[in-house]
């Protein structure tokens, strides 16, 4: 397994290594990860996965200074998965300019559900996956259904740009409580962490509701997040929308998702479950 730092060297690696899937990540690697990994291995001899904690999607106030960098431990776990390349560029590699000038501006989505409560995000992560395909040139990618908002933006991008990559979504790593495996778990707090497995169960209860027939998807999302309230979470949304493009979600619709934001403490964490009706 090598570890890469720079543009130049990654595409020279890339001029002869054949199929490529391509795991992108901020490190601070988990299981989760991992699953995204022996996903990738399924599809591809060689693997890349990038290791950058990407400055433009975080807004002011979030926890960009916090975020772990853990490199070497990150290189540690990857080191059994049968992993060719770690891509660990630099700020300076990936944005040269003080400011980066061209920015990947995803549609209408990106205002939307977590889009609401972080201005920016969307476009942040858009602009630095566009330059990671295009540095990586992966035949496929592999992305966490977790971050469900997230895998649509990214689906949109290869459509609308022609990115010759396939977009393979992969299931949400949880621990056994059913809390969403999550680099953010770390920042909870004890009391916190016994809590937090709460918001699964309130998007599971929600499921239940909508497979027992109820449509009133108002009353679903009002009473789930006052549920979570009254838990002493703060809750940015649950939303019930179509799985397909997250679309606010009509009576009729079969394939459905609840996405929920939430925090407990200073830790927002986000979670979602499909339904099919
Ligand atoms: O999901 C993440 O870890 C990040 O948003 C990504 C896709 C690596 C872009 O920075």
């Amino acid at each position: 397994m090598k570890i890469i730092h720079t543009v130049q060297e990654l595409r020279a690696w890339r001029k002869t290594a054949g199929k490529v899937a391509f795991v992108p990540t901020m490190g601070n690697l988990h299981e989760g990860h991992l699953a995204l990994v022996r996903e990738a291995a399924k599809r591809a001899d060689n693997i890349v996965v990038s290791i950058f904690v990407n400055r433009l999607q975080f807004g002011q106030g979030e926890d960009f200074d916090r975020y772990p960098r853990t490199l070497q431990q990150d290189a540690d776990k990857l080191a059994g998965e049968g992993v060719a390349v770690i891509f660990a560029p630099d700020e300076k590699e990936l944005y040269p300019h003080t400011e980066q000038r061209f920015n990947i501006e995803p549609p209408h989505l990106q205002n939307e559900l977590c889009g609401k409560f972080r201005p920016g995000h969307f476009r942040g992560v858009a602009t630095v996956v566009a330059k990671l395909f295009n540095i990586v040139c992966p035949d496929v990618a592999c992305f966490g259904k977790k971050d469900y908002q997230q895998l649509a933006i990214i689906k949109g991008l290869v459509e609308d740009l022609n990115f010759p990559i396939e977009i393979v979504p992969v299931d949400t790593g949880r621990a056994d409580d059913g809390l969403a495996l999550s680099s953010r778990n770390q920042y909870l707090n004890e009391q916190e962490r016994a809590e937090a497995p709460q918001l699964y169960q309130v998007l599971q209860s929600v499921a239940t509701r909508l497979s027992d027939g109820n449509t009133d998807y108002v009353a679903l999302e009002q009473n789930a997040a006052a549920e979570l309230n009254a838990r002493g979470w703060t809750v940015d949304y649950v939303e019930i929308r179509r799985a397909e493009d997250l679309a606010v979600a009509r009576s009729g619709d079969k394939a459905l998702v609840i996405l929920a934001a939430a925090r407990l403490g200073r830790t927002r964490l986000i979670d979602n479950l499909e339904v099919v009706l």
